[in-house]
């Protein structure tokens, strides 16, 4: 009697734990596009400290980084940051003078450093826009908003800068003025939500002076996470004195912690991952779009203050990340910008050796395989512990037939789950690009291998191939502590079959 109790309770147990755990169902809503994305979705930062560090250790001739940044075109490349609020632009031959190579440079932030200002030459500016012109990205540049006088924003500076750029006929993408000016008042500065949109009319007045940026991206006010009440005032008296054509997408920056904090533990925690969600909600509330422009998270990554040591370029990174592009997808934010593409903890290339970081790779598989219409997706494991997004392939990017999507997603768990797609037929193919760590380090690993094959760039720099997917049918059994993609080509969604 007691031994059958048992064996009961026992297959009671099993049983809750294969529907808990082992398996779960994934339905993907094909019928209806709810959001899409921008075809620069996925871009990239430049911290303005690298231009003060005259580039450090990041060499814009070198073919490796050239390569590398190629691979995420078409992308923006946003230079700002706190530095952006420092720096001035100077033709005289005197300022030339000025550059010294810092080899060992600090990302500077208003809570942990003094800012200095500092002077930009032509030189760097000329660096700059021939990469960015090199590799196909389109930059945005954040202009010093601290230059100022009678509480108003000074354009001078801005003005010298536009005139050479149009001299030299670079093309700017995009402009924004200053950084994070909601915590201002930690260097004592104090301009009001209000007041930075008449900073940004006088931006846009100066932007009228030229013909190719009248229409240009405009983005800001780029205030912090919006947690505490008073980043999300700011926002709202920005865009309440602005009105919707201040900016053409208004920014917020967002990380889900401070570095030194950081634990592999936190960035698996479905708590922490899911307070992106609830930032993005809040932003659509206070400027919904269509009447605003859609929002981009301006400047984003796992921790501040320069990122996690040991982690945020790591393996364990890419569950914030793609968890970051998928949450961010599904709820209508247009551009992600990624902090950093080189430089602090974060880069998607080592500063050492620019070699790419896990999240590169991330990336770089990211834009082949994951087109611009998004599909809602239901979970049944409502865990938050098993977190999946879809969008239709992106079939000019990869060699997939129109009419395919992308499924994207990880598995938290610290055991294996198998992932059910029942709206398809029993035997339907998906292939599978399954990203693990590689060697001891596990989690913590720099390296990272794609369907078992460590992924390092060729001796002659170019990038390996990642077509290799490992096809199965009909479900796959997705390992613990791990993240990819799926791509069902079979699935002959009619919206993916409507170019994008
Ligand atoms: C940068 O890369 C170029 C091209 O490979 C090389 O010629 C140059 O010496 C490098 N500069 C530095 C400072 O390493
Ligand atoms: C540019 O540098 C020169 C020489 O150092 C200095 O006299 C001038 O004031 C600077 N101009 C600006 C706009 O910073
Ligand atoms: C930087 O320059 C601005 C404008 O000239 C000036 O108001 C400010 O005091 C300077 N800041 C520092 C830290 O030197
Ligand atoms: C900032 O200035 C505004 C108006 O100019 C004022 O209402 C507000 O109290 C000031 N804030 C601080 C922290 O000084």
């Amino acid at each position: 009697m007691i031994n059958k109790t048992i064996l009961l309770l026992l297959l009671h147990m099993i049983k809750m734990t294969y529907s808990e755990y082992g398996s779960t169902n994934v339905m993907i809503d094909t019928d209806t596009v709810i959001e899409t994305i921008s075809d620069r979705f996925l871009s990239v930062t430049l911290d303005t400290s690298t231009i003060q560090a005259n580039w450090a250790t990041l060499n814009l001739s070198s073919p490796k980084v050239q390569v590398l940044a190629k691979a995420l075109s078409p992308c923006y490349l946003r230079v700002g940051g706190s530095s952006a609020d420092y720096l001035q632009f100077n033709q005289s031959s005197e300022s030339e003078r000025y550059p010294k190579v810092s080899k060992e440079f600090m990302f500077t932030d208003h809570i942990n450093n003094k800012l200095t200002n500092f002077t930009m030459i032509p030189r760097q500016w000329d660096e700059l826009n021939g990469f960015v012109e090199m590799v196909g990205w389109d930059l945005i540049f954040d202009l010093n908003s601290l230059l100022r006088q009678n509480e108003q924003w000074l354009p001078d500076n801005a003005k010298l800068l536009m005139d050479y750029t149009t001299q030299k006929g670079y093309k700017i993408a995009g402009w924004e003025l200053g950084n994070e000016p909601d915590v201002y008042r930690d260097v004592g500065i104090n301009i009001t939500g209000a007041q930075r949109a008449k900073d940004y009319n006088i931006l846009h007045s100066l932007l009228n002076h030229y013909s190719q940026w009248k229409n240009s991206v405009v983005i800001g006010p780029s205030v912090t996470m919006l947690v505490k009440q008073i980043s999300r005032k700011y926002l709202q008296d920005f865009v309440d004195a602005g009105g919707p054509d201040i900016v053409t997408n208004p920014t917020f920056h967002h990380y889900y912690a401070h570095g030194p904090s950081m634990t592999v533990p936190k960035f698996m925690s479905p708590d922490i991952l899911s307070n992106l969600p609830w930032q993005i909600n809040v932003a659509k509330k206070i400027a919904p779009s269509p009447l605003y422009g859609k929002f981009w998270l301006g400047e984003t990554s796992s921790a501040w203050g320069g990122g996690a040591a040991g982690l945020s370029d790591r393996y364990v990174a890419g569950f914030m990340w793609l968890d970051k592009l998928g949450i961010s997808a599904s709820l209508g934010v247009d551009v992600v910008v990624r902090q950093t593409f080189y430089g602090g903890n974060y880069g998607l290339i080592d500063t050492k050796t620019s070699n790419p970081n896990p999240d590169f790779w991330l990336s770089y598989l990211y834009k082949k395989l994951v087109g611009r219409s998004v599909f809602n997706v239901t979970m049944e494991d409502k865990t938050g512990y098993v977190r999946m997004y879809t969008h239709c392939t992106h079939t000019q990017r990869s060699d997939y037939k129109p009419g395919s999507i992308t499924v994207y997603g990880m598995n938290l768990r610290s055991e294996p789950t198998t992932i059910v797609f029942p709206q398809f037929k029993p035997d339907v193919k998906l292939h599978l690009y399954l990203m693990e760590p590689v060697g001891v380090d596990s989690l913590k690993s720099q390296t990272v291998a794609l369907n078992g094959r460590t992924l390092t760039l060729n001796p002659d720099f170019s990038l390996p191939s990642m077509d290799y997917p490992e096809v199965v049918s009909s479900n796959f059994t997705f390992p613990q502590e791990s993240f990819g993609f799926i791509v069902i080509p079979e699935a002959n969604v009619a919206a993916c079959k409507v170019s994008s």
